[in-house]
């Protein structure tokens, strides 16, 4: 049977370790002109039903180094504009490709996908979740601070990336703080799920309605838009209520001196962060949009050729 990867729960800690030191050697081989191409003959197929600059072509670039093929799709050129059931779709391109990455609104249309799909699907987004976000993240952090021995803190929407932050704190057993307003909280089965010794979670979550208490002394400090794909419709009502959410000169001088600052992109300027912040000594979100290739190509060895190589 395939394995896919729809959350972080679908590796375990041992693999998550494995795939971020992974990343890191395919980084270095990349930069030195010695990488191996692992994935040679294999094909990716792409299936997109949201727009996407960063999984998009981080995915196809990285399939490419490592010497494989892609083959991207949006809904709208498929059948599935003209009901196809995800069953047969799966069922089919499981005949022509060696793994599919899909990016969806609903997260149960994966779970459909990866149930008929004899090759691994990889969640490149849902509503619910974004697990191969949260695997650059932790490389970001890695690098930049060689620990995750203190507490990493999310402010703002208790979104799909929040989401995934919440499995990787559990399954890593990290202490991880989110600052989210009323009504926009996380999902609270996640979170439950997360601190259940019977899932594994070893995790700390820690729920604050201030976001300058949540981020006091923390080292990371991750946030996102306020309104996520599909959510359009509520922008100006998600404005107000966030509004003290924003991430800023003045909520960063309440972390660490050395705190970095995370952003999973694309971000709104004066929304959710300001100017002075992202373009600041402190931002990492271009390392951080670059690691997702790494983390990437790490884990599609993982799951193409079942193991690092
Ligand atoms: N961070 C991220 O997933 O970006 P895209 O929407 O551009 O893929
Ligand atoms: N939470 C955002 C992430 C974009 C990469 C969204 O779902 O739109």
């Amino acid at each position: 049977m395939a394995r896919h990867f729809l959350t972080v729960w679908d590796l375990t800690e041992e693999e998550i370790w494995a795939i971020i030191e992974r990343a890191q050697m395919l980084k270095k081989a990349l930069r030195e002109g010695t990488l191996v191409k692992t994935l040679h003959g294999k094909v990716l197929g792409l299936l997109f039903m949201k727009p996407s600059t960063r999984t998009r072509v981080s995915f196809e670039a990285g399939m490419y180094y490592l010497g494989g093929n892609c083959i991207f799709m949006t809904s709208k050129e498929t059948q599935l504009s003209r009901q196809e059931p995800l069953s047969d779709t799966a069922r089919v391109l499981s005949r022509y490709i060696d793994a599919l990455v899909v990016r969806t609104y609903s997260h149960q249309e994966v779970e459909e996908l990866a149930r008929y799909s004899s090759i691994p699907v990889i969640n490149g987004l849902t509503d619910l979740h974004h697990p191969c976000q949260v695997l650059g993240d932790l490389l970001t952090v890695w690098e930049r601070k060689g620990s995750f021995n203190f507490p990493i803190a999310w402010v703002g929407d208790g979104n799909n990336v929040c989401h995934s932050w919440i499995e990787a704190a559990a399954r890593l057993g990290l202490t991880l703080r989110i600052a989210a307003p009323e009504g926009f909280e996380p999902n609270p089965n996640i979170i439950a799920k997360a601190r259940s010794e019977k899932e594994g979670g070893h995790g700390s979550i820690e729920l604050f309605r201030d976001p300058l208490e949540a981020v006091r002394d923390v080292q990371v400090i991750n946030t996102d838009v306020w309104t996520s794909m599909g959510q359009e419709g509520e922008e100006a009502k998600r404005k107000e209520v966030f509004r003290p959410y924003q991430v800023n000169e003045r909520l960063l001088s309440y972390a660490h001196p050395s705190a970095i600052v995370l952003h999973c992109l694309p971000a709104h300027r004066g929304e959710e962060i300001t100017d002075d912040v992202i373009e600041g000594p402190q931002s990492a979100v271009f390392d951080q949009a670059e690691n997702r290739m790494f983390v990437q190509m790490a884990l599609l060895e993982w799951l193409i050729i079942s193991g690092l190589p």
